[in-house]
């Protein structure tokens, strides 16, 4: 598929339509970002490798499509990772990679949910943001960590031009229930000369 698939992503407005999309998607996700150089996933994992101390704590990959984000984050050591995603047609390809210890199909448009402390920290690459997982999605996920688990995703340049989003993370911060270990702006998309921020939160 060519570029207009990744119109058709940004301006899906539920999160059946997003997973009808990624479930068609699927078989040339990996070739169409990898054209368009897609470097979110590289950056939040050597990111979050700066700020964790142990590589055997459990991670969340939440929303790991086709494992790209999985493949990053083993390959700067981290030995235990899980993902989620609500395309079965993305995660079909996942298992392949060999990072994963689990895999698990998600419901469309539950609040997601595991006890306080299961990972160390959590994962959400390219889901979260304008035509992606609402906001509520970061405020469940801050909710299955404990107290020094982290919380890292990226927002796109589509999403940053809604100020709701970085008005969450600093809310989170000025409220003291997050602290904010690191922020950087850089490619995102260099094909379609798109930038990411990523984030990583520290649960308070
Ligand atoms: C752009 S892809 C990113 C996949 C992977 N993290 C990567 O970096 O390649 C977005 C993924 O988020 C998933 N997704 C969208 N909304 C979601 C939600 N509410 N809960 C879980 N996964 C979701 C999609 O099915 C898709 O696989």
């Amino acid at each position: 598929m060519g570029e207009e698939i990744f119109e058709k992503i940004y301006q899906a407005r539920s999160a059946e339509a997003q997973r009808e999309i990624y479930d068609t998607w699927s078989e040339t996700y990996d070739a169409d970002v990898k054209a368009q150089g897609y470097a979110t996933p590289a950056r939040m994992a050597a990111a979050l490798a700066g700020v964790m101390e142990r590589y055997d704590a459990p991670i969340l990959d939440f929303g790991c499509g086709t494992g790209l984000s999985g493949a990053a984050l083993a390959g700067v050591g981290f030995t235990v990772i899980d993902g989620v995603d609500i395309s079965e047609g993305m995660m079909a390809s996942a298992g392949a990679r060999g990072v994963y210890r689990d895999l698990r199909v998600i419901p469309v448009g539950e609040p997601f949910s595991v006890a306080p402390g299961t990972y160390g920290a959590i994962a959400a690459v390219g889901v979260i943001g304008s035509g992606a997982a609402p906001l509520s999605v970061l405020d469940d996920l801050a909710a299955c960590l404990a107290s020094g688990g982290y919380l890292t995703f990226s927002f796109n340049d589509h999403t940053l031009e809604d100020p709701a989003y970085e008005a969450w993370v600093r809310g989170e911060v000025d409220a003291g229930r997050m602290g904010l270990r690191h922020r950087d702006y850089d490619a995102h998309l260099t094909g379609l000369d798109m930038k990411s921020a990523v984030y990583i939160l520290e649960k308070s």
